[in-house]
């Protein structure tokens, strides 16, 4: 009789931690292979300046980045859940990851001698984090990113309308000059829209 594998399969641990912690995690599946190759797609890869790539998970998205970062590109995958970012390094060993808060990005980058930022890919579930964890977490994002730098993130279509008039998408668009997204990936459950922010408008003043 086959042995029972110490580590619960790939797809269980989302589910698992969902039922644990559901505003945390936000999604009951991990992310699609074309969901994945939707963002990798999707990033303008910087050659020395660092991507960051928060909300990591179990690594759906990660092993589709990490597949068409350029070698000397650093990588570094931040995950808020301590199970999901134990599944990550198991499945993608060698990967560098930090078990913190997304809000957090300036410590941490600071921390890990991360160096500039050029990209931040957030996986999270934007459209259920509660507002003020929100606009923490992307003043983080905006106070991490290099000038040129890029920060893309998925929205689910069915909170689209929704997102589309909140606060959070209000600050991107004080933030950025240009807001980019392709179409819907279908083959995603629930289907979801990649959304690419570029030229950060700094505050007068900022000497970051
Ligand atoms: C919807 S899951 C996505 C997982 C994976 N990126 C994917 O697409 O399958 C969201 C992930 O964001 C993580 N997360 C939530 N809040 C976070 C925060 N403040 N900082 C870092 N990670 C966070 C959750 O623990 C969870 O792993």
């Amino acid at each position: 009789m086959p042995k029972k594998s110490a580590t619960a399969p790939a797809d269980s641990t989302i589910l698992r931690q969902f039922v644990a912690r559901p505003r945390e995690i936000g999604a009951v599946w991990r992310s699609s292979p074309a969901l994945g190759v939707a963002m990798a797609d999707a990033v303008r890869w910087p050659d020395k300046a660092a991507v960051v790539e928060a909300g990591a998970g179990d690594g759906a998205i990660t092993e589709h980045l990490l597949a068409a970062k350029p070698p000397e590109t650093p990588f570094l995958a931040v995950e808020l859940n301590r199970m999901c970012a134990h599944e990550l390094a198991r499945r993608l060993p060698g990967i560098r990851i930090v078990v913190d808060d997304l809000a957090n990005l300036c410590s941490i980058c600071a921390r890990e001698e991360v160096g500039e930022v050029g990209a931040v890919v957030a996986t999270l579930p934007w459209s259920v984090v509660p507002e003020d964890k929100q606009t923490g977490m992307l003043e983080a994002i905006l106070e991490t990113l290099a000038p040129d730098g890029q920060l893309l993130f998925y929205i689910y279509i069915q909170a689209l309308p929704f997102w589309r008039r909140s606060p959070f998408a209000r600050r991107l668009h004080e933030s950025f000059e240009t807001i980019e997204h392709g179409s819907v990936v279908w083959k995603n459950v629930p289907p979801a829209v990649v959304f690419s922010c570029r030229g950060l408008r700094r505050a007068p003043g900022h000497t970051g």
